[in-house]
C-alpha cells in the first residue's frame, strides 16, 4: 500500500528518493511519483505503474536538488492515473505525498473551491495540500500545519515540502506509520524503517497525533496541539538481510521452500530443550489474570486466529473468541479486565489490526502481538510481543509468516495450557518432541510437487471451486482458498464440510473441483462422508489425508495426495503446504504477477 519517502540535505535527492520508493515496492502501489525542490522552484515527476517507468522518467529528465519527497501510490479515491499520482501541488508553493484516506475530503473540497482553489485530482489528497496552501495565507508553517492536521477526520501519514522553506520537510502521522531517520548532515522521512535502512539505522517512530520538522541538521516533533516534544531515536540492528530470490522463479516459491527453515527458528526460539519447557518466561501475567483470550488478524493472520482457537481450546480452559478487526473496531464490545487480546499481523501495520489494539488500550485492556515486523507499530503499542521469527516475507501471498503465525499461537496456546495446569508435563513434553520434528515433516511434504502442478489446470478452467475442512481443517481450508483467490483470480470458497447441506451444495455440479481436507483425526470419518455428499454431485475431490497404512475407504475420488503424519495437533501445518503450491502453480500458469497480485497490498494502511 502506498509508502513515502522524504529526503533532506542529501545532494543526489531524486536518486536517494528512488532507491527508497524501490525498498517500498513489496507493500503493493500501482503508480508513483518524486518532488524536489531545485533552483527555487518544484520539480516533478510521476507514471503510472510499476516504478521502472519513474525511472525512465527520471532518466530522461533527472531531478536535481538536496530536498524532496517520494510516493508509491495504492489507489482509493480516483482511479489509477498520471494526474492522481502522487506527490500533489498547490499554488505551486507546496507538495504533498500521502498514505491514508480523509473521509471530509468532500466537504473541505467544497469550502476550498469556494476560496477559489483550482483542483486538478480526484484524488483525498490534494485537498490536504491546498488546504494547508489556504492556511498558510494567515499562518505560519507549524501554525498551518497544526490547524490543517485539525480539520482532517480519517487516517494519514504525510511528507509535505514548501517552495518558500528549502530546507524543511514537515512530517504527520494519524493511524497510518511514519519515521525519522538520521543521516550525517541529512535526514529522512519513510513509512517504514526498512525503507530508510540504506540510508541510516538510526530512526525516531512518530506515534499517533504528532508530527515533525525535519532539517539537515535537526529534527524537531511535536504533538498534535503544537507543543514541543523529545522523542527516542532507536539504533536498529544495521544488517542487511538478504532479500534476493536467489535461485527462485518468485519470492513466493522461495518463501514456501523456506518454511523447514523459519519453523526450526521459531521453535529454536521459543523452545527450551534444556527444562523441556516453552521459553516464553517473560509471560508478563499470572494464571488468575487471565479468563479469555481474543484472537484478531485480518485475511490471512485472521485465518491464523481461527486455526488457534481449536488449539486454545484443546489445550487450555480459556474462553476463546476470534475476531476479524475491521469488525471488532467498530462493534460494541465488553471489555472484562481479565481478557487477553492477541493480534496477529506479519507486517504490523495494518490498519484495522493496528486500530483494534488501539481499541483495547485504550479500554485498559491487556495485549499481545504476534508479528513478523518487531519494529512494526502493532508491536510497539502492545504491552507483550511474540516475535514469528520468519525474516522478511516479500510475496504479497503470505505463505512462511501464515506458518510462522500458527506456530507461536500453538506454543502460547500450550505455554497457557501449563500455566494454567490444564495440560500436564508428560503431555506437554510429548507434543514438543512432536514438534521438533515438523520442520523435518515439512521439507519431505514439499516434495509433492509435480502431482500439483499438473492438478492446477484443473482449477484454473473451472467456474470456481470449493475447498472444505472440519474441526482443525476448517481454517486451512479457508486459507487454500484465499490463496488461490488472491493469485489466480478464479473464485474459490473456503467452507466448513459439515455445512454444505445447508445450502452451497447447490453450487455443486459435474466436474466442478473440490479440495477435500481429510487427515486421519478424529474428524476423519465424517468429513470422507461429507466428501462423499460432493462427489455423489459430481464434483471432481482432490482428497489432501496424511500418510496412514489404512486405506481411505470411498470410490471415485479424483486425486490424492498424503502429506506426512503427525499428531493431530499439528497436522495442519502439513495440509497448508500443497494448498500453498496449489495457488503457486496455478497463477504460474495463467502468468500472472505471483509476487505482487493485481489490486492487493503487502501492507494494507488503509482501513
Ligand atoms: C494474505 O495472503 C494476504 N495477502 C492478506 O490477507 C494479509 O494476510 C492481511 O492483509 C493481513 O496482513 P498482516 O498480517 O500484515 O496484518
Amino acid at each position: 500500500m502506498c509508502g513515502i519517502v522524504g529526503a533532506v540535505g542529501h545532494d543526489r535527492c531524486g536518486a536517494v528518493l528512488l532507491d527508497a520508493l524501490k525498498r517500498l515496492e513489496y507493500r503493493g502501489y500501482d503508480s508513483s511519483g518524486i518532488v524536489t525542490l531545485h533552483n527555487g522552484q518544484i520539480d516533478l515527476r510521476r507514471a503510472v505503474g510499476k516504478l521502472v517507468h519513474l525511472e525512465t522518467a527520471l532518466a530522461a529528465q533527472p531531478l536535481n536538488g538536496h530536498i524532496g519527497i517520494g510516493h508509491t501510490r495504492w489507489a482509493t479515491h480516483g482511479g489509477v492515473s498520471e494526474v492522481n499520482a502522487h506527490p500533489h501541488v498547490a499554488a505551486n508553493r507546496v507538495s504533498i505525498v500521502h498514505n491514508g484516506i480523509i473521509e471530509n475530503s468532500t466537504l473541505l473540497k467544497k469550502f476550498l473551491v469556494s476560496k477559489g482553489h483550482k483542483f486538478k485530482s480526484q484524488t483525498d489528497t490534494e485537498v490536504i495540500v491546498h488546504l494547508i496552501t489556504e492556511n498558510l495565507k494567515t499562518e505560519n508553517i507549524v501554525d498551518s500545519i497544526k490547524k490543517t492536521l485539525k480539520a482532517l477526520h480519517g487516517s494519514f501519514a504525510l511528507g509535505i515540502i514548501f517552495k518558500d522553506k528549502p530546507d524543511l520537510i514537515v512530517g504527520a502521522r494519524r493511524g497510518s506509520p511514519l519515521a525519522v531517520g538520521y543521516g550525517p548532515n541529512e535526514n529522512y522521512l519513510g513509512s517504514d524503517s526498512y525503507a530508510l535502512k540504506s540510508m541510516t539505522n538510526k530512526i525516531t517512530y512518530l506515534n499517533d497525533g504528532e508530527f515533525c520538522v525535519i532539517k539537515k541538521d535537526h529534527v524537531e516533533f511535536f504533538s498534535e496541539d503544537g507543543t514541543k516534544i523529545n522523542k527516542k531515536v532507536l539504533e536498529l540492528s544495521s544488517e542487511e538481510e538478504k532479500y534476493d530470490k536467489g535461485d527462485y522463479k518468485h519470492f513466493m516459491a522461495k518463501e514456501i521452500e523456506e518454511q523447514p527453515l523459519t519453523l526450526k527458528n521459531g521453535i529454536k526460539e521459543y523452545i527450551d530443550n534444556a527444562n523441556d519447557d516453552i521459553n516464553i518466561y517473560n509471560f508478563p501475567w499470572k494464571k488468575n489474570e487471565i479468563s479469555s483470550i481474543t484472537l484478531i488478524g485480518c485475511g490471512t493472520a485472521y485465518h491464523s486466529c481461527l486455526m488457534a482457537k481449536y488449539w486454545f481450546e484443546e489445550l487450555t480452559s480459556l474462553d476463546v473468541s476470534v475476531d476479524i478487526a475491521s469488525e471488532f473496531r467498530y462493534r460494541k464490545n465488553r471489555f472484562k479486565k481479565d481478557s487477553l487480546y492477541v493480534f496477529v499481523s506479519q507486517s504490523g501495520e495494518t490498519a484495522d489490526t493496528y486500530a483494534a489494539l488501539d481499541l483495547c488500550n485504550k479500554n485498559g485492556m491487556k495485549t499481545c502481538a504476534v508479528v513478523n515486523v518487531i519494529e512494526s507499530s502493532i508491536a510497539r503499542d502492545s504491552e507483550f510481543v511474540l516475535p514469528i521469527h520468519c525474516g522478511t516475507e516479500i510475496g504479497v501471498a503470505s505463505t512462511k509468516a501464515f506458518l510462522g503465525q500458527i506456530l507461536i499461537l500453538y506454543i502460547l496456546a500450550l505455554k497457557l495450557g501449563i500455566l494454567r495446569g490444564d495440560l500436564e508435563r508428560k503431555h506437554l513434553s510429548r507434543k514438543l518432541n512432536d514438534l521438533k520434528k515438523l520442520p523435518e515433516l515439512i521439507e519431505q511434504t514439499l516434495l509433492t510437487d509435480n502431482k500439483i502442478q499438473n492438478i492446477s489446470s484443473t482449477f484454473n478452467e473451472a467456474k470456481g471451486s470449493m475447498f472444505l475442512g472440519r474441526g482443525f481443517s476448517y481454517p486451512i481450508a479457508l486459507e487454500g482458498a484465499l490463496k488461490l483467490k488472491e493469485l489466480s483470480y478464479v473464485h474459490a470458497e473456503g467452507y466448513p464440510a459439515g455445512e454444505m447441506k445447508h445450502g452451497p451444495l447447490a453450487l455443486i455440479e459435474e466436474g466442478m473441483p473440490v479440495v477435500v481436507l481429510a487427515p486421519r483425526d478424529n474428524y476423519y470419518k465424517k468429513t470422507i462422508s461429507n466428501m462423499q455428499e460432493v462427489i455423489a454431485r459430481g464434483a471432481k475431490v482432490l482428497l489432501i489425508t496424511n500418510k496412514s497404512s489404512d486405506e481411505v475407504i470411498s470410490e471415485n475420488i479424483w486425486e490424492t495426495i498424503e502429506v506426512e503424519s503427525t499428531n493431530e495437533d499439528l497436522l495442519p501445518f502439513l495440509l497448508t503446504i500443497p494448498l500453498q503450491k496449489l495457488a503457486y502453480y496455478s497463477a504460474l500458469k495463467k502468468g500472472f504477477d505471483i509476487d505482487k497480485p493485481r489490486n492487493l497490498a503487502k501492507s494494507v494502511t488503509v482501513e
